[in-house]
């Protein structure tokens, strides 16, 4: 049979992490490569806890009937709650609860973006957030980043020059590099939005997974109106579940639903329910505080074999949370060609090159230590040194 599918289709490039998730499953594989949290640690008893109280304490049938698009208010008003914590007040209309961040990202191309709209970007980004509004044919252009984050100057001329849509960020322990931007940027970022009218999509689910020094605000805590600000239950929960959320203004939220309805017509009923018990009945934060300490003594694992076993010349980015370090190699190192290398070692990494818009990246690699032991970790590291140093003989 000769599919004629349609031609966005066609173009859609297949996620490279996919990909090599694919083979990372292989059993014996140090996976340094995937974006998983450590399963040793998710709250299972806790789980099984609330799943019996939604089944038998009279809520069974209300949480296998159909529910409302923008999710089970009793869920919105406890993420009221988290963003109060987060320096952000909303009502429960200003939030709308979607199968993971994921689809946010999915809803705000279907709401916001024309073919050959632009979408601003960092660069690198993450991967999914491409993959999501490409679907939408927008044009990306990567405004340039360093270690604390888009630079707000550059940001500034590219709203003058293209016009965009929409600017979307991850300001904290950002997917791929685990980076995030400075205090002073994020005021200066929010300044320009107001002064641009322009819309960011502030998309933050590590922030609570910061484990070491001091707390950022979130971009949507300082500038309110055209901050559209995305989060979810994936890392400080179970990414299973698929629950995550939106806040934005209700007439965004409104779009978005009738978008969510043409896609799901709402977030599985059951999870909600299991997940609003969960947070009601047990000490969330005490489980979020673990799962810090474990992440962070498998950072420090990392950081040290880093040190012990990479070249002088490598260099690597300090995530004070989140779950990823962002590796760059002299110019001339292809991380392309050591990954096919590295999987006949039998461990792995996402070359960078993904992760970016247009030119560069072939030199660089993000490097997952939630997912690993220490010990793992450590073994992974020195295979790895193994494989770069011949490298950087002929780059
Ligand atoms: C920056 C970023 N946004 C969104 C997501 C998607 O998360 P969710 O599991 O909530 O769909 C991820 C997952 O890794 C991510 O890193």
């Amino acid at each position: 049979m000769d599919y004629q599918f349609a031609e966005r289709v066609n173009k859609l490039r297949s996620s490279a992490i996919r990909e090599i998730l694919q083979v990372t499953e292989m059993p014996d594989v140090i996976s340094l490569a995937g974006g998983l949290p450590a399963e040793e640690l998710f709250p299972i008893a806790e789980i099984q806890a609330a799943v019996n109280q939604v089944l038998e304490q009279g809520e069974a049938a209300a949480s296998l009937q159909y529910g409302p698009t923008e999710g089970y208010l009793p869920l919105r008003r406890q993420i009221a709650g988290i963003m109060q914590e987060r320096g952000v007040s909303c009502s429960s209309e200003e939030i709308l609860i979607t199968s993971g961040s994921q689809q946010s990202l999915d809803l705000l191309g279907r709401v916001f973006l024309n073919h050959g709209d632009t979408v601003l970007v960092e660069n690198p980004t993450y991967l999914g957030a491409l993959q999501a509004f490409e679907v939408f044919e927008p044009r990306f252009k990567a405004v340039p980043t360093d270690d604390e984050g888009m630079v707000p100057e550059a940001l500034e001329r590219a709203i003058i020059e293209y016009s965009p849509k929409l600017v979307y960020l991850v300001p904290t322990f950002q997917n791929p590099t685990g980076r995030s931007m400075n205090r002073e940027r994020r005021w200066a970022v929010a300044e320009i939005l107001r002064r641009y009218q322009v819309v960011l999509v502030e998309d933050d689910p590590y922030s609570a997974l910061r484990f070491e020094g001091e707390e950022l605000p979130c971009i949507k805590s300082i500038e309110n109106d055209r901050v559209i600000y995305l989060s979810t239950f994936s890392k400080t929960v179970v990414p299973g579940f698929r629950v995550g959320w939106m806040v934005g203004d209700p007439r965004v939220i409104g779009s978005m639903a009738k978008c969510k309805q043409g896609a799901d017509l709402h977030t599985n009923s059951l999870v909600q329910h299991i997940l609003a018990r969960y947070l009601q009945e047990t000490d969330s934060p005490a489980h979020v505080a673990r799962i810090k300490a474990e992440y962070k003594r498998r950072k420090d694992a990392m950081l040290t074999a880093l040190a012990r076993e990479f070249p002088p010349e490598v260099t690597w980015s300090l995530p004070e949370g989140g779950m990823f370090l962002w590796v760059q190699l002299p110019e001339g190192v292809d991380t392309g060609l050591l990954l096919a290398e590295a999987i006949a070692e039998k461990v792995a990494f996402v070359p960078g090159k993904a992760f970016f818009v247009g030119e560069g990246g072939e030199n660089t690699m993000r490097l997952n230590y939630s997912n690993s032991s220490p010990e793992l970790i450590n073994e992974g590291i020195r295979r790895l040194a193994r494989l770069i140093k011949p490298h950087l003989d002929v780059a």
